[in-house]
């Protein structure tokens, strides 16, 4: 039995900011259980609700040295669909009423001790892991933790490490001396060839230089990072290691995201029934939010971080224009202040036409992907995208900007040839997205038949697990050898 161990900082259900949390929560429960042990390893926060905390049971518990303390390290465990889980706890790193706090030096410190922490558990626990598959920056200084301070010892000789990137924006950067200081690690690592980038000290470079294989969430997204433009400045030492950086497309639960047995939405629906029965949560979804009740009416969703990287300025600018269409929009979700209120703004102006549902909320986020009759999605850039792929499978067409993932898993209508899952426009460029939409409304308004087929071949895509995680697991038998 090979043995995989996840380490990240977010997993469906204990935490969830974004589509990280549903990658850590979906993929382990699809890696093949006769070949595979694999376990999760995430921060037990304190904003975790009571629910959950309470079906963690303590391991056991250890001090570790960390920036010039002896901390303590709680290891908790539970069961979630045959997947072991460990959170490590510490109340005073995991505080505050959301998993990510604005200070960056707190936040460097909480996921050093966190990658510290996740490797010294494992004696503990009696799990040695063949490979230890990190995501994203929070978890860049376990691979060089692994590499180096580890290596002398037996049990972690030979370990492997994947290094997986959701998003390259993201890299953890502070002062070398600080981050010298709170992990510990001596002068060697900080030169520009291994964890110092630009003066800085940088995470998630750390990651990237020392795991054994370094994978991104699309095969566009992989391409798009090895160019300055994508690149947020690591391009070069991803030209370096091409050779050990890969693309494997993202998938989502089928199970929880199934139109067919969602309890979350007003009326169950699937591919031989959404004509009829798909309207019917348009219409409940109208009444909720108090728009105008028209089954005719042009539903555009939007399910999102509200942050510049998901296109929110080319909507911005675009955004009057599109209110004089025959057209309702409906937005949920929350981030930047200037988006917010954009749309609040809007909300009020077109009162029945729009509406800004500016919070988090899973049961709203499936109700919109079941009621809207399109999603919008005009990212700038996108490693993967997931809400596009929940669309596809509750035949919700999808609007998107051809990158990354979204370039992967969106194939654009072609009227003549009769294909196509979605719409989609090149360029970054608020005019080229009003024209999709436009065209988009006239399929939908003038050729609905075409429109219901290209409703058809979305909801026949297999975006489930099932392909990747088989990527996943060659690599895993790959790297072990
Ligand atoms: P990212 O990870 O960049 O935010 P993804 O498309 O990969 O983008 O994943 C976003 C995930 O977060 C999806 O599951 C989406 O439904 C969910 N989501 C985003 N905003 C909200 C919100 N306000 N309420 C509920 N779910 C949300
Ligand atoms: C990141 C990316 C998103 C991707 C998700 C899961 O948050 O922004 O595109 O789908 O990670 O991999």
């Amino acid at each position: 039995m090979k043995k995989i161990l996840f380490v990240a900082s977010e997993g469906v259900p204990f935490i969830k900011t974004g589509g990280l949390a549903d990658v850590v929560g979906s993929l382990p429960k699809c890696i093949d259980k006769e070949y595979f042990d694999v376990r999760v390893m995430i921060p037990k926060y304190s904003c975790m609700s009571e629910e959950i905390k309470e079906r963690m049971t303590l391991k056991t518990y250890f001090y570790m040295d960390f920036n010039w303390k002896n901390e303590y390290v709680g290891i908790l465990e539970t069961m979630q669909d045959g997947i072991t889980y460990y959170f490590i706890d510490n109340e005073s790193m995991f505080t505050g009423f959301k998993p990510y706090g604005d200070n960056v030096l707190d936040e460097i410190t909480k996921f050093a001790y966190f990658s510290k922490a996740a490797l010294s558990a494992l004696p503990l626990i009696d799990f040695r892991p063949d490979v230890i598959h990190c995501h994203d920056w929070q978890t860049g200084l376990v691979p060089v933790y692994l590499k180096e301070r580890f290596q002398g010892n037996d049990f972690f000789r030979g370990m492997k490490s994947v290094m997986t990137i959701h998003n390259l924006k993201f890299q953890g950067k502070w002062d070398v001396k600080a981050v010298k200081s709170i992990t510990g690690l001596p002068d060697y690592f900080f030169t520009p060839d291994k964890i110092e980038a630009y003066k800085d000290a940088n995470l998630l470079k750390g990651g990237m230089v020392y795991a054994d294989v370094i994978t991104t969430v699309s095969d566009t997204y992989a391409e798009e990072i090895k160019t300055a433009f994508y690149g947020e400045g690591l391009d070069g030492l991803l030209r370096a290691r091409e050779q050990d950086l890969r693309g494997i497309v993202n998938g989502i639960d089928y199970e929880e995201f199934n139109p067919d047995t969602d309890k979350y939405i007003e009326h169950n629906y699937n591919a031989v029934n959404f004509r009829k029965e798909k309207i019917k949560n348009k219409r409940a979804l109208q009444a909720e939010l108090g728009l105008e009740q028209d089954d005719k009416k042009m539903m555009i969703g939007i399910v999102s971080r509200l942050t510049d990287q998901k296109g929110f300025d080319l909507i911005h600018y675009m955004m009057e224009e599109i209110c004089q269409d025959a057209v309702q929009l409906v937005i949920l979700g929350t981030g930047e202040e200037q988006y917010e209120n954009m749309f609040r703004h809007y909300d009020w102006k077109y009162n029945n036409k729009v509406s800004a549902n500016i919070y988090y909320s899973e049961a709203m986020s499936h109700k919109v992907y079941a009621a809207c009759d399109a999603f919008l999605m005009p990212s700038l850039f996108e490693p993967c995208g997931l809400s596009q792929l929940m669309s596809l499978r509750y035949g919700t067409v999808p609007i998107v900007r051809e990158t990354g993932g979204l370039k992967d898993t969106v194939e654009p209508y072609n009227e003549y040839e009769n294909t196509g899952t979605g719409f989609s426009f090149a360029n970054y460029n608020a005019h080229e997205m009003l024209t999709t939409i436009r065209y988009a409304e006239h399929i939908y308004y003038n050729r609905k038949r075409e429109w219901n087929k290209i409703v058809d071949r979305g909801m026949a895509t297999d975006f489930s697990w099932h392909v990747s995680a088989k990527k996943y697991q060659e690599m895993y038998d790959w790297l072990i050898g």
